[in-house]
């Protein structure tokens, strides 16, 4: 005889209570603030969130929540009087890196410049040796615990590149561990082919078949095994020039690979212009800026990402922060984490920068590091603000007295509670 067990199930529940301030509430999916808009940020107190099947379903005023109707399958978290901010959405970094380079740190401190570094053989050729040498099995190792420690800083989401490969084999072993990181991660990852991230040392003088290879042998093979998202160039003095920028978004462009692309870190070389006229979705760096690279966001959905931690660490000039805003310019704030430039990944510390540095205030910090990230990903239906239907990936701090406390307060980790899908994260 059979016996025929049918299981109820029953959707589980998770309510966050006691919410001293809910911070980034929005009614309806935006794409992205920019302007004016940008220094618009709403909130609730005294709030409550609820969460089904780790999407955002209700949120609101504690004077309105209707209370729990089934204990056995609500699960509360007492935000215990702290705030609670949609997580950090981190659209550019290179996490997935071999061997930290603090010995270029200290040649640094000793007066050669990143260029100089660079020039003897450090920098990203340095840490393409080391790529090349490490094996598949170690870098993911290393690289799934710099993304733990990560997301247990605050980021929900984040994007991460290759380009210390510079070879196909070696380009290949780092985004099979992004593919490798995305099915393990619990918040969503973007992956990006950045094999023109530098001249390897077999190609110097051969720009052209090393482009040749990445487009003919890399690409190929990347499309094949579904290794990218992005795709991404060093248009710089010294690296890749706009030629190269075009010919390579247009390569990428075949395979379905929008361009999020490295310019104007130390030299305006057009870089700008030809990323976005060739439909790239973010230009990043933009520290170095002319009037004709602010002029071709006219007319573009193409948004700035600005990595202030990479000007802090090597001591190069501050992206105009100011001069996008004015110019209506949508723009998000990264870390760039990587070995050379942005030893940290920890945006609370990027927030502090954006105030301190770029002279943002605490509304255009918080739109910077959210749902301007989360565009810059392609993320911003899913994550970057408290909206109903968006994934849960949420922080709540320790209680503060205002939301810009958590950038004034400099190096502090005010952070009580990691939030993924509704569920509470401990490392
Ligand atoms: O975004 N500028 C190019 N790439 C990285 C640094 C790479 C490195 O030094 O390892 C950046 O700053
Ligand atoms: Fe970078």
């Amino acid at each position: 005889m059979f016996v025929l067990n049918f299981v109820i199930l029953s959707i589980m529940k998770t309510v966050i209570k006691n919410i001293s301030k809910l911070i980034q509430t929005e009614s309806k999916l935006i794409k992205f603030k920019a302007g004016n808009e940008m220094s618009k940020l709403n909130t609730i107190e005294d709030a409550y969130i609820e969460i089904k099947e780790g999407r955002i379903t209700e949120f609101g005023s504690m004077d309105n929540w209707k209370g729990i109707s089934d204990w056995n399958n609500t699960t509360i978290i007492d935000a215990e009087d702290g705030m609670v901010f949609p997580s950090f959405c981190d659209s550019h970094t290179h996490l997935v890196y071999p061997k930290s380079r603090e010995n270029e740190f200290n040649d640094r401190i000793n007066g050669l410049s990143y260029e100089e570094i660079a020039k003897n053989g450090g920098g990203i050729l340095n840490s393409a040796k080391t790529t090349q040498e490490i094996s598949e099995e170690e870098l993911y190792e290393k690289s799934l615990d710099r993304l733990i420690n990560l997301i247990s800083l605050g980021t929900g989401a984040i994007e991460i590149k290759s380009g210390y490969g510079l070879n196909t084999k070696s380009e290949l072993k780092i985004l099979k561990v992004i593919k490798r990181l995305k099915e393990k991660s619990p918040i969503p990852i973007k992956s990006t082919f950045l094999g023109a991230h530098a001249l390897p040392e077999n190609y110097k003088n051969k720009k052209e078949e090393y482009l040749d290879l990445i487009i003919n042998e890399m690409l190929p093979e990347i499309d094949k095994q579904g290794l990218a998202d992005y795709i991404d160039i060093f248009c710089e003095q010294g690296y890749f020039n706009t030629q190269d920028t075009i010919r390579l978004l247009n390569a990428g462009k075949k395979y379905g690979l929008k361009g999020k692309t490295h310019v104007n870190q130390f030299n305006s070389i057009g870089g700008v212009k030809a990323s976005i006229d060739n439909g790239a979705l973010s230009v990043d760096h933009l520290e170095i800026m002319k009037e004709e690279d602010y002029l071709a966001f006219n007319n573009s959905e193409c948004i700035a990402t600005l990595l202030p931690s990479c000007s802090f660490f090597l001591g190069i000039p501050y992206s105009p922060a100011q001069e996008f805003i004015k110019r209506n310019i949508p723009f998000n704030l990264a870390s760039d984490y990587n070995p050379g430039s942005s030893p940290s990944g920890n945006m609370n510390f990027i927030s502090s920068l954006g105030s301190i540095k770029l002279q943002m205030n605490a509304e255009q910090v918080i739109n910077a590091t959210t749902i301007n990230g989360a565009y810059a990903m392609g993320l911003e239906n899913e994550l970057g603000s408290i909206t109903i239907g968006k994934k849960a990936n949420l922080f709540i701090t320790k209680p503060i007295p205002s939301y810009q406390y958590l950038h004034y307060s400099f190096g502090e980790n005010l952070i009580n509670k990691i939030i993924i899908e509704g569920k509470e994260f401990k490392k």
